[in-house]
């Protein structure tokens, strides 16, 4: 068992369930502190007290820059400081163009492109009183392709690794790092279906959200320290051919 988070604090949006609880149990595996963020507050609880003492819950609507301050506030006079931040939360919708509507297009923007933007905002005065830190964005395939149906939610993602690059460039002096992870098809709550084994290339199955959780545990750790405002495809080859 690798150790490679001992004595680093983390804040994992959206990890109450799925990918984000398993990134959530890795960074504590790894001997991390975390603190999950979430509006899925009896979830969110459960995961923290089966982990343990390394894990506190907080609600953070990833929208209200209030919550942004607490869960930062928390982090630091629970664990003492802030290293890293998994923007993970998000939220999926599938209309297609013709019928979606502006208000709807709105809410998946403010979940899934300006909670980021807020948590970069607010963690990143507590990772430059560490003298660093890493910042991973969960992206989609649907960030760098798209699908019938995938306006909104593809608009947040594509636009979610361009705040990425703008970050990495802006925090480059301050030693912290920005990168973004795009998984394809992943088996939890958003995804439930088996819709990647149709693809005609690449593995033809979905992700375990382990998987995925691993990739952006290692762009998270100093394993990646040379890793910098770029995205890593985690889509077990859907894109090929
Ligand atoms: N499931 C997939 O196939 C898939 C594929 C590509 C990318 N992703 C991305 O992976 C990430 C994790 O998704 P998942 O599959 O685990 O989905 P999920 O729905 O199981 O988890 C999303 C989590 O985000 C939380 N959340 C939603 N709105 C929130 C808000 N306003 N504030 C705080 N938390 C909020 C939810 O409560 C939930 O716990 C997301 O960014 C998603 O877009 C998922």
């Amino acid at each position: 068992m690798s150790h490679r988070f001992e004595g680093k604090v983390a804040i994992v949006t959206g990890g109450a369930r799925g990918q984000g609880e398993q990134i959530v149990r890795a960074l504590a595996r790894e001997g991390g502190s975390v603190v999950i963020g979430d509006v899925l507050d009896d979830l969110g609880q459960t995961v923290a007290d089966d982990v343990g003492d390394a894990v506190v819950y907080t609600h953070l609507d990833v929208t209200a820059p209030e919550d942004w301050a607490g869960a930062v506030a928390l982090a630091t006079s629970t664990f003492g400081g802030l290293d890293v931040l998994v923007n993970n939360a998000a939220i999926y919708r599938k209309q297609l163009l013709k019928d979606e509507t502006a208000a709807d297009l709105d809410k998946v923007l403010a979940v899934n492109l300006h909670g980021p933007f807020l948590g970069i905002q607010a963690v990143a005065p507590a990772m430059r009183a560490r003298g660093g830190g890493s910042i991973v964005n969960v992206s989609s395939l649907a960030g760098t392709t798209s699908y019938a149906g995938h306006g909104s939610y593809s608009m947040s993602k594509w636009a979610l690794r361009g705040l990425t690059r703008t970050a990495a460039i802006e925090l480059e002096a301050s030693k912290i790092r920005v990168n973004a992870v795009l998984p394809g098809n992943i088996r939890t709550g958003m995804s439930p279906t088996t819709a990647s084994s149709d693809t005609p290339t690449g593995l033809k199955r979905q992700a375990d959200p382990q998987e995925t959780a691993n990739v952006v545990v290692f762009l998270a750790s100093d394993d990646a320290s040379f890793v910098n405002g770029t995205d890593v495809v985690a889509d077990g080859g859907s894109l090929l051919g």
